[in-house]
């Protein structure tokens, strides 16, 4: 069987990886991978926001499966173009991803439905928009409507960094037309928890919960950022807070999807925060989240294609989704100054066909390319994650660690404290 998988990331690699130990699969061919996939993989120049080229290339090869996991291509409608072409794909239409491209869609969705949230208001010019933030409480959470690479969201301390955000996305446009509409948000508090979930629109599989670290430094500080680690399970995701996300969250968004003649088939990601009043809804993903799923799927034990094709095909009742009892790390190496500016095509060391020879820890390459000529550069700013499992949190943690004293690049950053909360949380009981 022949496979194409879109996308150029960690998360990508982590896929391809997975999918790799079907003994069906002949080829993989990744739209545009990296110098790590390429280990692993067929890679080829085509961008992964590139509909029509993804679906030429895929008729070319005589694709059997793709997978589609980034959300421009899904919010593009790269699902429903190889659909079309006849193409079996696994991540939702575009009509579903939009509960991911626009953020008011999302809200209101939930607003509809009884979908527990932090409440919001919904501007459309700037006048009103800074009006409000001259009187709601405070922190209040920006959040223009569109993709916007991850940087669309400003929690704001006070007034002046609010009205900020706002001008920033309105008058600016700093994210393009993804900052026409912004939503604006109760500042909720409580520990994150990541929830990706497999759904084919009937049944929904919540995959092993996990924790991100989004911030860009020791103890949640400084920016941002796509994220620098994760750590799975969450251990703030019991099993009563579970079935409450399942009862309340999951399977109504399932539901109200379907209502709404969206019905979503793929990932389908639950970005919640555990506040005193209960899980609330942070975001919806359309796909899989990046570095949860390099700290998720190493813990999968049934098989991901089988999975994906069952997705694809309405019937995911029919299969049981195991995971092992044990613990995952995964640790970012990213470029000094990410997520500003940052070098690229420093030479990274300790690696041997991108992978660490002592197989401390499972490499999964973002931003690197390999040089014509062989070695390995970075070419991104989250360059590795080191993944790493293992029967206690503690020990795959210690591991992954160990593992990046092994790797070296020329301002190589990464933080401390990688699953430092979740550590505590356990010990806390
Ligand atoms: P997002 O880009 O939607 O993942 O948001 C980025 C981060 O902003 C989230 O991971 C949260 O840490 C934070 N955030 C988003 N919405 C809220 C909110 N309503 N209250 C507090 N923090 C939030
Ligand atoms: N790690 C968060 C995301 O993928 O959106």
């Amino acid at each position: 069987m022949k496979l194409l998988v879109i996308g150029s990331g960690g998360r990508e690699h982590a896929v391809v990886r997975a999918l790799k130990k079907n003994p069906k699969v002949s080829e993989i061919h990744v739209l545009p991978g990296n110098g790590g996939i390429a280990q692993d993989a067929i890679c080829a120049d085509v961008a992964a926001t590139d509909v029509k080229g993804a679906v030429n290339y895929a008729r070319e090869h005589g694709i059997d499966y793709a997978v589609v996991t980034p959300d421009d291509p899904l919010c593009l409608g790269m699902a429903d173009a190889l659909a079309d072409a006849g193409i079996p794909a696994f991540g939702p239409f575009k009509r579903a991803a939009e509960i991911e491209g626009s953020k008011v869609f999302a809200k209101n969705l939930m607003k509809k439905y009884g979908i527990p949230t932090a409440a919001y208001e919904v501007f459309e010019d700037v006048d009103s928009a800074l009006r409000y933030v001259e009187s709601c409480a405070i922190p209040v959470v920006v959040k223009a409507d569109g993709l916007a690479l991850g940087k669309g969201v400003v929690v704001a301390m006070s007034r002046e960094e609010a009205a900020g955000a706002v001008k920033n996305a309105m008058v600016n446009r700093a994210f393009g037309e993804s900052g026409a509409k912004l939503v604006i948000e109760e500042y909720l508090e409580g520990p994150e928890i990541s929830v990706l979930s497999f759904t084919d629109g009937n049944t929904l599989v919540p995959m092993v919960s996990s924790m991100d670290h989004k911030r860009a430094l020791d103890g949640d500080r400084g920016l941002n950022t796509g994220g620098m680690g994760a750590v799975a399970p969450n251990p703030y995701y019991t099993p009563e807070v579970a079935q409450e996300c399942m009862e309340k969250i999951f399977l109504p968004t399932m539901r109200a999807m379907n209502a709404e003649g969206r019905p979503f088939r793929g990932c389908l990601y639950f970005g919640l925060m555990l506040t005193k009043d209960g899980p609330k809804v942070i975001e919806y993903n359309c796909r899989f989240g990046d570095p949860e799923t390099q700290a998720v799927l190493p813990l999968l034990e049934t098989d991901l294609l089988d999975i994906m094709e069952a997705v694809t095909a309405g019937r995911l009742a029919e299969v049981e989704v195991k995971w092992a009892d044990k613990y995952s790390c995964c640790l970012v190496l990213a470029s000094g100054g990410y997520p500003k500016g940052y070098k690229k095509g420093c030479e990274i060391r300790g690696l041997v066909n991108g992978q660490l020879p002592g197989g401390e820890a499972e490499v999964f390459h973002a931003g690197t390319k390999e040089l014509p000529g062989g070695g390995l550069v970075t070419n991104g700013g989250r360059v590795l994650g080191l993944s790493v499992t293992a029967p206690t949190l503690r020990e795959a943690v210690g591991r992954a660690y160990a593992a990046a004293g092994k790797i070296s690049f020329e301002d190589m950053h990464y933080r401390r404290d990688i699953g430092a909360r979740a550590l505590a949380a356990i010990e806390e009981g």
